[in-house]
């Protein structure tokens, strides 16, 4: 295995953090790698928000639910959709741009946003730093809209809190590889058996660490999903001009 391959499935969210500065030319090049990625059509869709202000992220661990390590990190990046800048092209040119009222428009900013992050979560861990994607920030978006300054036809999709770990998580095990890689076409057989083989994995990880309160896979996974767990995603969506209704 290649150093690439070691930090990549070595990876583990890391919510305690050193109070040790992370300096300006490592956060570009985290962020460097992250504009590194591909793209869809290259109409590069996603832009970063560096965040170092003391209160500012504060008020983005409120906003997220109350996530304590989110306000702990030296450094919080949130990774905005940005149909922005490519309708600033569509003016340049005379033309209207349309592509944020899809559902497809939504789709190549979500999963392009998804990929920039990728690259600077393996740049970081590359570096011996620590992170862990926050998704909370999608709890009241609206609020983090205005906290950001963000202009119409952009949407914060994921923030990522880094910094130097002050501890070493332990390695979360996944669900068996038989179920992420399906031969030619998808495999419905052998799940069920496979998920209640998972769910006895996560209930002995989960007692090892001492959460065994959160019980296993698919009663916590399940118990997430009965509801739509943030309802202003999509209030919110429409009031950015994403209208999802192409
Ligand atoms: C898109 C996304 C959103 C996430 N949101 C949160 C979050 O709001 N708070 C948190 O503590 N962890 C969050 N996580 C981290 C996941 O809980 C974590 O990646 C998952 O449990 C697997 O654990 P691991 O990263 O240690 O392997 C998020 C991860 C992703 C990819």
């Amino acid at each position: 295995m290649n150093e690439t391959i070691k930090t990549i499935q070595n990876h583990r969210s890391i919510r305690n953090f050193l109070q040790r500065e992370v300096e300006d030319f490592i956060i570009d090049t985290i962020l460097q790698s992250a504009q590194s990625m591909p793209n869809s059509i290259n109409g590069q869709q996603v832009s970063a928000i560096v965040i170092k202000d003391k209160e500012r992220k504060e008020k983005m661990a409120d906003l997220a639910g109350g996530q304590s390590w989110v306000a702990a990190a030296p450094v919080f990046i949130v990774f905005v959709m940005d149909f922005y800048k490519s309708n600033l092209a569509a003016k340049k040119n005379g033309l209207t741009q349309v592509i944020h009222e899809s559902a497809e428009g939504t789709l190549v900013g979500a999963f392009d946003g998804g990929l920039a992050m990728g690259g600077a979560i393996v740049a970081a861990e590359s570096l011996g730093l620590g992170i862990v994607p926050i998704g909370g920030i999608r709890k009241n978006p609206d609020e983090v809209i205005k906290l950001l300054d963000l202009p119409q036809y952009v949407f914060p999709l994921v923030g990522l809190a880094i910094g130097y770990p002050a501890d070493e998580s332990k390695k979360k095990p996944r669900l068996p590889f038989s179920t992420f890689k399906h031969e030619e076409v998808y495999h419905t057989q052998g799940l069920e058996t496979a998920i209640k083989q998972y769910d006895e994995t996560m209930e002995g990880y989960l007692k090892e660490i001492g959460r065994e309160a959160e019980g296993n896979w698919s009663t916590y996974t399940s118990g997430i999903y009965q509801y739509v767990y943030f309802p202003k995603v999509y209030p919110t969506l429409k009031d950015q001009m994403f209208k999802n209704d192409k």
